[in-house]
């Protein structure tokens, strides 16, 4: 799958994604109000990764109702995320999401940089719990909670959402990060704390992953540093069923999806495994 906030804001890179090869798309995450985010410098690219504290721009639910009905000719499942600040408000996005067609939702209660929102949810047992059990109440459609690695009670959080009825966990959103600009003297991004992802983050992704499925009995989808085939069996083989792809867009274009899979099968191939759910959870055993 598209990771969120990677080329997934407009109908027409979302086609482009769709047309590489990812087999669903989790859309930007939208809010109940069209957001300009952070002024720049939002974003930096180091040796292993990418900082960014975009601040959550996003159109707002309104605005992108118009450009995810542009897509419901398409096979490929669209997962919307979601931010907001309490329940009621993640209610109303969420009924709006099922109206305009989407497969799931996913609950972003994980990003590091967004004040109110986020994070400042995601550390919270009961919040969380308060929040899935109000959405399973009121939609049909899968709900996926997005969870962070920047936290100590990961174990709880997990079990607070799988008993209040969560589909399914995503891990890991962005890990905190600062870059400092030796010129300037100053950190280099405008909100100067930001999310790391890419390379550098796969080890914390796969240990979360690990921990979870210790955890819970729900499935799990892997996001985090990965950008071949091998990154992907890794996290299989942590527990994950299902993994997203968001910075190795930027490192080997679009065309990232269709690599990955034949990455994947080439290496199963190699080293005699028929079927991905042989490959599940084995780290564990
Ligand atoms: C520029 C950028 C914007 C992002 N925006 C969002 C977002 O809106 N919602 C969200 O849940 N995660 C967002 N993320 C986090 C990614 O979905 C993903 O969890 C993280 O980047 C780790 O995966 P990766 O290493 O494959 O990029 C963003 C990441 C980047 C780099």
């Amino acid at each position: 799958m598209l990771a969120s906030g990677i080329m997934d804001e407009d109908a027409g890179s979302i086609q482009r994604m769709i047309d590489c090869g990812a087999g669903a798309i989790v859309t930007k995450s939208i809010g109940t109000q069209p957001r300009d985010g952070y002024p720049n410098p939002t974003i930096i690219e180091l040796d292993y990764g990418i900082i960014n504290a975009m601040g959550l721009p996003n159109p707002g639910i309104e605005l992108y109702g118009e450009e995810i009905k542009k897509l419901r000719a398409t096979k490929v499942p669209i997962i919307g995320s979601i931010y907001a600040a309490d329940a009621d408000e993640f209610v109303s996005l969420a009924i709006k999401m099922q109206q305009y067609g989407v497969s799931a939702l996913e609950l972003n209660v994980s990003c590091p940089h967004a004040k109110h929102y986020g994070l400042e949810i995601g550390c919270d047992p009961s919040f969380l719990h308060e929040i899935v059990t109000s959405l399973k109440q009121q939609i049909s459609i899968p709900v996926f909670v997005k969870v962070s690695p920047n936290i100590m009670n990961l174990t709880e959080i997990v079990q607070a959402i799988e008993k209040a009825g969560a589909d399914a966990i995503v891990a890991i959103n962005t890990v905190k990060a600062m870059k400092i600009d030796l010129q300037t003297t100053r950190p280099f991004l405008s909100n100067k704390i930001g999310g790391y992802s890419g390379k550098a983050i796969k080890p914390i992704g796969v240990r979360c992953v690990y921990e979870i499925a210790q955890a819970v009995d729900i499935p799990i989808i892997g996001v985090g540093g990965i950008t071949t085939g091998e990154d992907a069996i890794e996290y299989f083989m942590a527990g994950a069923s299902a993994v997203q792809i968001g910075s190795a867009v930027y490192y080997r274009g679009p065309e990232v999806f269709a690599s990955v899979c034949d990455e994947i099968k080439s290496w199963m191939k190699n080293n005699g495994y028929t079927k991905i759910t042989e490959l599940i959870g084995v780290a564990l055993q």
